[in-house]
């Protein structure tokens, strides 16, 4: 039966009881981690989320009815403990923060009763993910989740603090909205009261903190939740957290400058992490050319090389005929690895296919100095001298070469040296690399729908430099748009906006959107900067995946308490589920799903 607390008082958490506190008489809370009797004495491990604690129960000293509950005692009750704190008979535990020292219990109320759970509540758990999302309420009281979890809240405290300091004004936005333009799907809530009507849930704050500048705010920000209905991977749910800001009367420096320092100041505070300001820095198109990506990893090199020049002549056609139809041709050089077998490789060429490539051509240069090659047979002697020395191999290295549009190429390669590097272990996964990539194109094209769309979004201003271009050449416009990346992950990213009416209009028209469709869908921010707007920018980073770099989870469904699968459901509460038929009526809804 459990029994009540009346009386109790709660007086330290696990690890807050010290040997200072010797002695003293302390009463404890939590849950029994492990429980042992050894004839006579009963050794108990008490958890809080500060940690264990260990307490000893012998007859003499806590008397025959404390100590047959004692008996009882088993995995996760929870227990109320008073006690005399006193130094370790049986020798000190370094592995605990309470090693020196142990409680003599005097009086215990088991609070609740506990079922044997499911798995053990262990730190490092090697239960599959399924059956920890299933039981997460279990799974939240393992010690590696509670430190994430604590860490974020550090964290998101830090970051309050801080922008206070700085002069920012933290205002919430809603989250019943009209679609907002950023690429991903939104999710829909139907309106009862005005039936067949949606508002969508907010992909992020980006139209309301543009209107909160226009209103003179000045300096927000916000703790936001956003929602976004994308195929999701190990940094992408469903729904994540944003630290969202905007600032007024600024420029790119100015936002960079602003949350550089906060990112100093938060990895220094949060973890002991020194970044050395100001943050290296790259335009967009030196980190595609030199890393295939536009959040390159920096703690490795094994940079891209263009051979294009080099085999343009050469007898090579997957090799010519790539650079014939508009494309390149580029190589990484994986050090060390000639000899890697001819399986291994193949596995490569297969990893390569999985981001579009048609093929992976690789030379291994043996100790030798001879060439084993998929396509040495195409190539004169010198031109594959040629070829292994643009890209600075010896013997003993591997090279891997993509052919094929510039875009592909650089999905491929980026991959690849990003999967070499994990497989040859070069990354030191204490280190953290910072680096600000800018000058992203205005525009993107898209294959699927074909034509151009927003890179960022459609409020981004073009660089002053580059806003001829919109008229001439729209896809090499590159704008003030910037991206935080941390060890090859996009920490968070942003842009200065259009303030002007003429270049916003001009940036829908290139869009494809008509006045009348622009108007429709964001007439209230074009309707409110008519009444005077200042000049804006601003950032939002992924809380999530900053805290997911800082404990160096491996997802960040280990950072957020209650997160969603792969397929966007909840596997402990079994969301989304369908509703009661009255529920669809009230909202005039009828569901028809297809067969397939
Ligand atoms: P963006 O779309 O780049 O910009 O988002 C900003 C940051 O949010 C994080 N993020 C995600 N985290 C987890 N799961 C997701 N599905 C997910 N999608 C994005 C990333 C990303 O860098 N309004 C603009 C910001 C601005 O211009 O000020 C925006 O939302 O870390
Ligand atoms: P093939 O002549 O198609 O058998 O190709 C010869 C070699 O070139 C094989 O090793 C292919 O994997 C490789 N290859 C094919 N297409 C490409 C490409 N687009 N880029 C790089 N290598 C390729």
């Amino acid at each position: 039966m459990a029994e009540s607390m009346k009386g109790l008082k709660r007086t330290h958490r696990c690890t807050e009881v010290s040997n200072k506190n010797v002695n003293e008489t302390v009463t404890v809370m939590g849950w029994v981690q492990k429980s042992r009797n050894k004839g006579g004495i009963i050794f108990v491990d008490l958890r809080d989320r500060s940690g264990l604690l260990q307490i000893i129960f012998e007859e003499d000293k806590c008397g025959s009815e404390s100590f047959a509950k004692a008996e009882k005692l088993r995995s996760e009750f929870v227990v109320a403990i008073t006690g005399e704190v006193a130094m370790r008979a049986g020798g000190i535990n370094q592995n605990l923060a309470t090693g020196d020292i142990e409680i003599i219990a005097k009086d215990i109320r088991i609070l609740s009763e506990a079922e044997t759970p499911p798995f053990p509540i262990e730190e490092n758990s090697k239960t599959k993910e399924e059956i920890r999302l299933k039981y997460r309420p279990l799974d939240l009281r393992r010690p590696d989740i509670q430190s994430n979890l604590i860490l974020r809240s550090k964290v998101v405290s830090e970051i309050r603090n801080y922008l206070a300091e700085e002069g920012f004004l933290e205002i919430e936005t809603p989250i019943l909205n009209k679609s907002t333009p950023e690429g991903a799907r939104d999710y829909l809530v139907p309106s009862r009261v005005h039936p067949g009507t949606f508002y969508a849930l907010p992909q992020s704050p980006q139209i309301f903190k543009q209107l909160l500048m226009a209103s003179g705010y000045d300096r927000y920000y916000q703790v936001a939740k956003c929602f976004r209905d994308e195929d999701l991977r190990a940094d992408r749910q469903p729904e994540f957290t944003q630290i969202d800001m905007e600032l007024s009367f600024v420029d790119v420096e100015d936002v960079l400058d602003v949350n550089e320092r906060l990112l100093a100041r938060v990895f220094k505070n949060c973890l002991g992490v020194d970044v050395q300001l100001p943050i290296q820095r790259m335009t967009w198109a030196e980190a595609m050319e030199r890393f295939g990506s536009d959040k390159p990893d920096l703690r490795f090199g094994m940079e891209l090389k263009n051979v294009t020049d080099i085999v343009k002549d050469c007898g090579f056609g997957v090799f010519t005929g790539a650079i014939e139809n508009g494309g390149s041709v580029r190589a990484i050089n994986v050090k060390g690895q000639g000899a890697m077998p001819r399986k291994k490789i193949d596995a490569l060429v297969d990893f390569a296919k999985g981001y579009g490539a048609k093929g992976l051509a690789y030379i291994c240069i043996n100790e030798d100095g001879t060439f084993k090659s998929s396509f040495a047979k195409f190539m004169s002697e010198d031109e594959m001298k040629n070829l292994v020395a643009a890209v600075d191999g010896e013997p003993g290295d591997l090279l891997l070469f993509a052919a094929d549009r510039d875009k592909i190429v650089f999905s491929v390669l980026g991959a690849l040296r990003c999967e070499m590097a994990e497989q040859l272990e070069l990354i030191d996964k204490k280190d953290y690399r910072f680096l600000w990539v800018t000058e992203f194109p205005v525009f993107e094209w898209s294959d699927e729908e074909e034509r151009y769309k927003a890179m960022h979004h459609p409020f981004t201003m073009p660089m002053d430099e580059d806003l001829e271009l919109l008229d001439t050449d729209m896809g090499a416009a590159r704008a003030k748009a910037y991206d935080i990346v941390l060890n090859g992950v996009e920490l968070g990213g942003g842009s200065v906006r259009i303030h002007q009416d003429d270049v916003q209009e001009k940036m829908f028209k290139l869009l494809g959107f008509t006045e009348e469709e622009a108007h429709d869908r964001f007439g209230f921010l074009l309707d409110a900067f008519k009444y005077g707007v200042p000049p804006h920018a601003g950032l939002a980073f992924g809380l999530d995946r900053m805290i997911m770099l800082m404990t160096g989870a491996d997802s960040i469904r280990d950072v957020i308490a209650f997160p969603k699968i792969k397929d966007a459901s909840c596997l402990m509460s079994n969301a989304p589920d369908v509703v009661d038929p009255k529920q669809l009526e009230e909202l005039c809804l009828k569901v028809e799903i297809p067969e397939e």
